[in-house]
């Protein structure tokens, strides 16, 4: 069963891509599986400089998913290119950089650096990220921010595919992917966390020290979903669709609306080795539903 796909140039044997901030760098769930199995290892969101994220407590869980406010905490892009790395097998599975910056310059510097590292083989710009005072969400939900910062990075880094990261946290999902897609972006991925807070009635106090985070996990899910149809039925890019997937017929389900390709994000936490699992199973699963190939199962959806 050939379930390869082709992310605006960007070649992968499977669907299956690790979330950023869920998978650390790679490296630490390479005791769980084999890494090499993975169609791509998006790594932990990078700035120029390292930075030590927000306050703690900046996780807590929730009924179905979890809420958190880590803020960017990260190695930063040097350390990352010399010490991570050079580690991973880049070769086989491609390392995509996710990246984070405060401004335009930052961004335009950062997609320089990182555009010209030969093991890094995508860039994906988190243009969504709730729980920073600057950047972050600020240039996602703008429709003119998004394509500005898309259109810098492009001119910075002209050749590695492009993946702009969407927020969820908007009025129509619609208007930010044309943005991005006339603003060069080669790919599209969503979701990113959904604004959400969680306190404790006995000691009066919000559950996270930033008061407000990202909610992710099954209860996004059907948000997820509904935004990866909208935008998959709106642009004529390729779509990484995530949010709250938990199991082969959750990947199955965003396909089915038209993504080619899904990222493991919250459940790399309840289960560091289900996303391997992933891989084996969706073959299966495929040829269950009387699919012959990935291809042949996308936006097969049937809406009449
Ligand atoms: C602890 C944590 C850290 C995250 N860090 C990043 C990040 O650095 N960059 C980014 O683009 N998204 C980050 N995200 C968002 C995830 O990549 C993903 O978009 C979101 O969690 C929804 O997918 P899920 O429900 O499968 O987790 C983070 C999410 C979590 C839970």
């Amino acid at each position: 069963m050939d379930i390869s796909v082709d992310l605006g140039g960007l070649r992968l044997k499977n669907p299956i891509m690790s979330a950023s901030g869920t998978f650390g760098y790679g490296l630490e769930f390479s005791p769980y599986g084999d890494l090499q199995k993975l169609g791509a290892i998006v790594v932990k969101g990078l700035s120029l400089h390292p930075r030590s994220g927000n306050p703690t407590p900046r996780i807590t869980e929730t009924p179905c998913g979890m809420l958190n406010a880590i803020g960017l905490q990260n190695v930063g892009v040097e350390k990352f290119l010399a010490q991570k790395l050079p580690f991973l097998p880049a070769d086989e599975t491609p390392v995509v950089a996710n990246l984070y910056a405060q401004g335009a310059e930052e961004f335009v510097e950062l997609a320089a650096i990182l555009g010209d590292a030969p093991r890094v083989g995508a860039l994906e710009v988190n243009i969504s990220c709730p729980n920073v005072r600057c950047g972050g969400v600020q240039f996602g939900q703008d429709p003119e921010a998004a394509a500005s910062v898309t259109r810098e990075v492009r001119r910075a880094s002209p050749d590695k595919p492009l993946i702009i990261k969407l927020s969820p946290n908007v009025t129509d999902i619609r208007v930010i992917a044309r943005a991005v897609r006339d603003a060069g972006a080669d790919v599209i991925s969503l979701i990113n966390t959904l604004g959400g807070m969680a306190v404790d009635i006995h000691s009066r106090k919000p559950r996270l020290a930033n008061i407000v985070g990202g909610l992710s996990g099954p209860a996004v899910k059907p948000v997820a979903l509904k935004m990866v149809y909208e935008v998959c039925s709106e642009v004529d890019i390729p779509v990484i669709g995530l949010g709250g997937i938990c199991n082969a017929r959750d990947v199955l389900e965003f396909i089915m609306v038209g993504a080619h390709a899904v990222q493991v994000g919250t459940a790399n936490f309840m289960r560091p080795d289900l996303i391997f699992d992933l891989v084996d199973e969706l073959p299966g699963l495929l040829a269950e539903l009387g699919a012959e190939s990935l291809e042949d199962f996308r936006g097969s959806l049937e809406t009449q």
